[in-house]
């Protein structure tokens, strides 16, 4: 595995024979990798010729500096993950580099973007597809990589990447959850124990509860600040927060009423954002 720190050098290595004719993968990440990311990851390594990973804490789509400052890094650990994964190259630029010009230009959406989530942390979806245009100009995958657990950002990312025509598959993998049920995330990690323990309620609260202002009373009985329980078209999505840091998820409605008639959910969710 290779890894570049700036852009410069990997455009040079990207022009390379090490690409041509080949079919190239991408996985944008901001580090701190985990199990989610991986699977990602060895996905990307089965689909293509060649596995591109970026490492990039984003500024642009953090709304809160505290939490900016607060993500976790993990680099060392993250290139011994990436590796394993499967990974052939991973590409971490510097922000300065990343914004040359202080963000003057930016990508913006003015639907999806502006509700859930969007609603919450104003600018977020700004910098998120900002960033991810850049990043899929410089790398110019043929697949690029994203985890349902953040699911409005892969619609944004998808719809954003079919309106500019970029020649690029947006594919969308299941969430991977820990045992319990909590969809894995770097804030996780943030946790203290009583509160990583309680965090599985969420998960599961929102997948039984039909109702959303039931599911948000019941996360607030529970201690949850709960800042949205909503179905949106076939998904049921959430946010709460626990000690102060957020978590979000999201369901598929289907599966919500299944499981709150105690059956199983043995469907694949792996088509899940694709068009019922
Ligand atoms: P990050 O939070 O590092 O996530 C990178 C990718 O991993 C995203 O596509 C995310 O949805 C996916 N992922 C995270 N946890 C997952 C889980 N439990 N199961 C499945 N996939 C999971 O999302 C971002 O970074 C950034 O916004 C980024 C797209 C890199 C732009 O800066």
């Amino acid at each position: 595995m290779q890894t570049v720190r700036d852009i410069a050098t990997w455009q040079r290595a990207r022009k390379r024979a090490d690409f041509a004719n080949c079919t190239v993968g991408f996985v944008p990440t901001m580090g701190a990798l985990h199990e989610g990311h991986t699977t990602l990851i060895e996905r990307a390594r089965r689909e293509n010729d060649r596995v591109v990973v970026s490492i990039f804490v984003n500024p642009t789509q953090f709304n809160d500096p505290k939490d900016l400052e607060e993500y976790p890094r993990t680099w060392a650990e993250d290139l011994v993950r990436a590796e394993e994964a499967g990974a052939d190259w991973v590409f971490a630029p510097p922000a300065e580099e990343m914004y040359p010009d202080q963000a003057r230009f930016r990508v913006s959406e003015s639907g999806l973007s502006n509700i859930l989530e969007g609603a919450q942390r104003p600018g977020h979806f700004e910098g998120v597809l900002t960033v991810v245009m850049k990043l899929l100009q410089l790398v110019r995958p043929d697949r690029a990589y994203f985890g349902e657990k953040d699911l409005q950002q892969l619609l944004l990312i998808r719809d954003t990447a079919e309106a500019f025509f970029l020649p690029v598959e947006i594919i969308g993998c299941p969430t991977v959850r820990a045992p319990d049920g909590l969809a894995l995330s770097s804030r996780n990690a943030l946790l203290t124990p009583p509160a990583r323990a309680k965090a599985a309620t969420f998960a599961q609260v929102l997948q039984t509860v039909t109702e959303p202002a039931a599911a948000r009373q019941q996360l607030t009985d529970a201690g949850f600040e709960v800042d949205y329980i909503e179905n949106h078209e076939q998904w049921r999505l959430g946010a709460v927060r626990l000690e102060g840091i957020r978590l979000i998820d999201n369901v598929r409605r289907d599966e919500v009423a299944l499981r709150a008639n105690g059956g199983t959910t043995s469907a694949s969710s792996a088509a899940r954002t694709e068009p019922d």
